[in-house]
């Protein structure tokens, strides 16, 4: 039931506040400040050199964003990958470590092959699933389940920002059992966890600001995305959920990458998003969005009001989000992300809910 959207996509989109709510009372003790992970007592990450992390599309993105949490708060380095990659490399497993893969459905061909070989090679299976009668939900040693609900659209929005509300409380209670997170920080850091629903709430009102953005967007052929940090992989997400929605060829990218190649692409035709909220690496964002406004680009910037004011007027667009602390910013910033593919394709007329050629749940490789 759509209730009173006209897409399930637009539903979803704005069940977030709710689905966070529901996931993050189950990964955090606000009244205590504490993180609590059930079932994480199967893994002991003060033993562990590092994590495998797999899975595919959307899901692979939260565990990209996922890498940056488990190297800062836990010290712990993350090796991941792509599973459709990961099962075929011949990558070296060893007996005791711990592999984690996150699926929406819980069925996808690759992930779920990625995770049997790595339960063959003697590891302990982790999975950050939604559906928890799957079949990788079954074959895991411990499901961290997002509490998400059905997402019936085929783009995945309250999947992906549930995924990474997960993935936070997994790298603080790594980071507190390694002893790199203290109990001050964890304080903080749950207080900021907490925040997030309220703030999904204010992020959502952006909305007829992206919806204005949407109409020119839906005549350009190709867009850029630009994010440093954990806002590349949101670049990337956005990239893809534009793609797949309304059919436009978009690239995200490492902010800093740009020189290297992509800014070739830049002119006056070309739409480039960048995703930079006033933290410790905005002026960096910054100099590579001036750079791409000196070649003509047309800039939207997805910012706070801080970061609006200090951006120049580099910008053609600026669209402000509240002001978030760092460890909610990627499940903050995926809000308009989402909602910049969702009002393009509207305009564009596609099939927002069941985009052509694409399957809700990939159960063939
Ligand atoms: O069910 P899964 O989370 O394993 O699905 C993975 C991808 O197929 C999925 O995220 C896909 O990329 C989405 N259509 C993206 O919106």
């Amino acid at each position: 039931d759509k209730g009173n959207y006209r897409h399930f996509m637009a539903k979803e989109i704005h069940e977030q506040p709710e689905v966070l709510g529901h996931t993050l009372s189950r990964y955090i003790d606000l009244g205590n400040s504490r993180v609590k992970v059930p079932g994480a007592e199967a893994v002991d990450f003060s033993k562990l050199n590092r994590i495998l992390i797999s899975a595919c599309g959307t899901a692979y993105l939260a565990g990209l964003v996922a890498k940056y949490w488990f190297e800062k708060y836990a010290r712990l380095p993350v090796d991941i990958d792509i599973a459709s990659e990961f099962r075929y490399r011949e990558t070296p497993v060893a007996k005791g470590e711990f592999a984690l893969f996150i699926s929406q459905s819980g069925e996808t061909a690759d992930t779920l092959a990625s995770l049997r070989y790595c339960k063959e090679n003697g590891a302990t299976i982790g999975a950050v699933v939604n559906v928890p009668e799957s079949t990788i939900a079954r074959e895991s040693d411990v499901v961290f389940q997002t509490i998400a609900g059905p997402e019936i659209g085929v783009a995945s929005t309250k999947a992906f920002t549930c995924q990474l509300a997960v993935l936070a409380a997994l790298a603080l209670h790594a980071g507190r059992q390694r002893g790199t997170v203290s109990e001050a920080q964890e304080k903080d850091l749950v207080a900021a966890l907490g925040s997030i629903p309220g703030l999904a709430v204010q992020a959502l009102k952006c909305e007829t600001s992206i919806e204005a953005l949407a109409l020119p967007l839906s005549r350009v052929s190709n867009a850029l995305y630009l994010g440093r940090g954990t806002n590349f992989p949101l670049a990337l997400e956005g990239a893809l959920k534009l793609k797949e929605l309304s059919y436009i060829h978009a690239e995200g990218y490492a902010a800093g990458e740009l020189k290297h190649g992509p800014i070739a692409l830049i002119d006056e035709n070309m739409p480039v998003f960048v995703i930079a909220p006033h933290d410790s690496i905005y002026e960096k964002t910054v100099s590579n969005m001036q750079e791409v406004a000196a070649r003509g680009g047309r800039i939207v910037l997805i910012t706070d009001q801080k970061g609006a004011d200090a951006s120049g007027n580099a910008a053609q667009n600026t669209v402000i989000l509240p002001d978030v602390p760092e460890i909610a910013a990627p499940i903050i910033y995926a809000l308009p992300v989402q909602m910049i593919a969702y009002h393009t394709a509207v305009f564009m007329g596609t099939d927002v809910d069941q985009p052509r050629n694409l399957a809700k749940s990939v159960t063939v490789e």
